[in-house]
């Protein structure tokens, strides 16, 4: 079944021995399952029988969510996180099990993400960075030193590089090393990254998957040789989602195919608008054939119902000439569009990143990277698109 349909059948599968079904997943807000039987306790507790213990084992709500993830990912098991960074954390330990501690991964990334490895380096899981949109330059890197695993984003934050996830993916298995593919910004319905040869995925839920700004929440999914030590690292870790935003994630991945080719097809016109405006310089976006990676992504990304690629909802864009007070100028001159750091919800977003997202990485880094302070980050939403086109051109007029 293609993605679209899974995403909506997906965590209600009809049971055989049941009558009927429900159109939506329990909410089981338990924190225990109460027994009758003491050795039936037991004999779920020790897998033997199916069921449900204790919340922080799993709680069928977050159950259903993970089996619609899994379905969605083409993976063979899934856990539900608290956040996308418990979701990354869970990820990487899992594909470090008897591993060198060692990750070779992007040299731009989620902001937060680099804090994270930050941690893990006082653990002492060295990182080191190299540009997998330069394949050859990646498996140099790779090779230089022992390396337990490869983090990549399917999609990068905040200049929207797209990486070839397949190329990635032929160097990791020529070497032997798992790759962790973080597909927050793409979601299954553009790629599947366990398809082109990834090990496992992590999403932030937060985002498009859940998609309405009312979730935090992350998911793993992975291939079934992680799949044990995953959920053992959710059993005794206890990064779990709760029952209730399981519920809403759900909810949300039930339109997230429809939402995701409007998120698409609204970017693509607003990247144009901007391309074309005066006080704007380099548009980030990969449906552009200014874009260095749109080959990359007409290849790796799925196509909406009219046959065109599907780029996704994430822009970036540099003001002409903008320093960090013009920037906040046209921040704060939006009227539609909210000033916030979270992305891939309905409604429109503006972050800058340089004070925000990427505040914590230092200024040098920043210019090594890319990330100007003019540089504006868009998540756009699914409102009207003239709507969203007219605020950013009179919020322009006031840098
Ligand atoms: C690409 C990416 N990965 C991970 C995360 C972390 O997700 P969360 O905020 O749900 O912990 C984010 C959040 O913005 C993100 O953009």
């Amino acid at each position: 079944m293609k993605p679209g349909t899974l995403a909506i059948h997906g965590c209600t599968p009809p049971r055989a021995d049941e009558p009927y079904a429900p159109s939506a997943p329990a909410l089981e807000m338990a924190a225990s399952f109460h027994y009758r039987r003491a050795a039936d306790m037991t004999a779920v507790a020790n897998g033997e029988m199916e069921g449900f213990v204790y919340q922080r084992y799993g709680n069928p709500t977050a159950a259903a969510l993970q089996r619609q993830a899994a379905l969605l990912e083409g993976g063979e098991s899934a856990l539900a996180c608290s956040s996308g960074m418990a979701a990354l954390n869970i990820a990487l330990l899992a594909a470090l099990r008897d591993r060198p501690a060692s990750i070779l991964t992007a040299n731009v990334l989620f902001g937060e993400t680099f804090q994270l490895l930050r941690l893990l380096e006082q653990q002492d899981v060295a990182t080191r960075y190299a540009d997998p949109c330069d394949p050859e330059a990646f498996e140099a890197a790779l090779q230089a030193a022992d390396t337990g695993c490869i983090l990549v984003e399917t999609v990068s934050n905040p200049l929207v590089r797209v990486t070839p996830m397949d190329a990635i993916c032929a160097i990791a298995k020529r070497h032997g090393v798992p790759v962790v593919a973080d597909a927050t910004f793409t979601t299954p319905i553009l790629s599947r990254p366990l398809e082109a040869g990834a090990d496992i995925v992590m999403h932030s839920a937060t985002k498009y998957l859940a998609g309405h700004g009312d979730v935090l929440g992350g998911l793993v999914i992975c291939r079934a040789v992680h799949a044990d030590w995953m959920q053992e690292l959710g059993r005794h870790l206890g990064p779990n989602l709760g029952p209730f935003h399981s519920f809403l994630t759900i909810r949300g991945i039930k339109t997230l195919p429809l939402r995701m080719e409007e998120h698409s097809r609204n970017a693509l016109r607003v990247a144009r608008m901007l391309e074309a405006h005066p006080r704007v310089g380099a548009v980030h976006y990969p449906g552009l054939a200014s874009h260095p990676d749109q080959a990359v992504a007409d290849r790796l990304f799925d196509r909406g119902p009219d046959g065109d690629t599907l780029y996704g909802g994430m822009v970036g864009f540099e003001i002409l000439d903008a320093d960090e007070a013009a920037v906040f100028r046209f921040a704060n001159a939006l009227r539609l569009a909210v000033r916030a750091t979270s992305l891939g919800d309905v409604h429109s977003i503006m972050t800058h990143p340089a004070t925000t997202t990427h505040r914590n990485i230092g200024a040098g880094r920043r210019a090594q990277l890319g990330i100007g302070d003019n540089l504006v980050r868009l998540s756009v939403g699914i409102e009207d698109p003239e709507d969203i086109a007219a605020d950013l051109a009179q919020a322009l007029e006031q840098v």
